[in-house]
């Protein structure tokens, strides 16, 4: 049966901050299934700031959009109708392709089978997906993470900063978060337990702010910002320290990022830095989202959700993350959520 369905495609390329007119809803109608294929009906899409990597037509780390594609984004949704012999109707999966209404599947690629109903559908586009995963393995694969280290986080008070926190303060570390705003600075301290806050947007000086809150130094510093953040840390920094690049928001609606200043601290204190790509951790991700979902059902680890309602909410919701809007992980709600209608009955 051809599904009409709609989607959120890329209106124009984009140079410097995204707004809500770069895109545009269409309808569309999606073919029928073949064998080998399913059909996703979503329930909620993400709104991921990595996505503007892909938004100005330009090389990056992942392929560029072209004009009329539909915009990238994870998803949770209901299989509605299959010709895949592994999955059947009914069930609730979690994928990679975009803002749209439907999605059809080979099954390949990034794909979740959601059979832990411990926690809302939402979880797992935060906490238990790509955002808890890569404070998960940036913490643990890359840097290492041990009882009695100082960590500090940046872009705190998002998906992945908060999870990175309070996956460190469980360890047994001291954590501190660099934030924007007294709301977002005392969410961490009061709701997620961070030892201390820095607000940078109300500090002249994040680098001594820092380095006030760290007085034994620094161990870890897990970037979501970019070089002018991790510049001011890096004199705080322990022998042996690391610096896991997360994500570099400040930078990706810049065509001429800064470089890195402070290297000399590198062969001083034998620093090193290292990123990830989540996805390279795939094969080890579901002993992580069993240790976190358990955590956040004991009430160990804290998230904040924001959900707006349809489709055409995203491209907003979009847009705002680059002006610090969000208080947690940004969704949008397509439909209403099936573990919960069952639960309901
Ligand atoms: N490596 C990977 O595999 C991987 C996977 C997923 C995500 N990531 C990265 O992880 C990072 C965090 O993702 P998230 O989903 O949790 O989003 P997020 O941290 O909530 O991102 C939005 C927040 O970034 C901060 N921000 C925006 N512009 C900024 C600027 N110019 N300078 C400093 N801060 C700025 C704002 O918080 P404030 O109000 O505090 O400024 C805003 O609320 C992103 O950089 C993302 O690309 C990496």
């Amino acid at each position: 049966m051809v599904q009409p369905t709609r989607q959120i495609v890329l209106k124009r390329f984009i140079d410097e901050a995204p707004s809500e007119d770069d895109f545009e809803v269409v309808e569309r109608e999606l073919p029928d299934l073949r064998d080998g294929q399913f059909l996703v009906r979503n329930v909620l899409v993400s709104v991921d700031p990595g996505t503007r990597a892909r938004l100005s037509g330009k090389p990056s780390y992942i392929p560029p959009l072209k004009l009329g594609d539909v915009v990238g984004a994870f998803s949770v949704g209901e299989i509605i109708e299959s010709r895949h012999p592994d999955y059947a109707e009914g069930e609730i999966v979690s994928l990679a392709d975009g803002w749209s209404e439907h999605v059809i599947s080979k099954g390949r690629g990034f794909i979740r089978r959601i059979t832990d109903r411990r926690l809302p559908l939402s979880a797992w586009l935060g906490v238990l997906g790509v955002s808890g995963m890569t404070a998960w393995f940036g913490l643990n694969r890359v840097a290492g993470l041990s009882e009695g280290q100082t960590v500090v986080v940046t872009s705190a008070a998002g998906a992945v900063g908060s999870a990175a926190g309070q996956i460190a303060r469980l360890k047994g570390c001291r954590v501190i978060g660099v934030a924007g705003g007294p709301e977002k600075c005392g969410w961490l301290r009061d709701a997620a337990g961070f030892d201390h806050a820095v607000d940078y947007k109300n500090t002249d000086d994040v680098g001594k702010a820092v380095a006030e809150a760290a007085p034994d130094g620094v161990d870890i510093l897990f970037d979501n910002v970019g070089n002018r953040m991790i510049d001011q840390v890096i004199p705080s920094m322990n022998l042996n320290g690391t610096i896991v690049v997360s994500g570099q928001i400040a930078a990706y609606n810049d065509d001429d990022p800064p470089g890195l200043m402070n290297t000399r601290a590198f062969i001083t204190h034998r620093l090193k830095m290292q990123g990830l790509v989540v996805f390279d951790d795939l094969p080890n991700w579901s002993e992580a989202e069993k240790s976190m979902a358990d955590s956040v059902v004991a009430g160990d680890i804290v998230y904040r959700d924001e959900i707006s309602d349809g489709l055409e909410s995203v491209p907003r919701a979009f847009a705002g993350l680059f002006r610090g809007e969000n208080r947690g992980r940004r969704l949008a709600r397509l439909r209403p959520d099936p573990f919960k209608a069952e639960a309901d009955k």
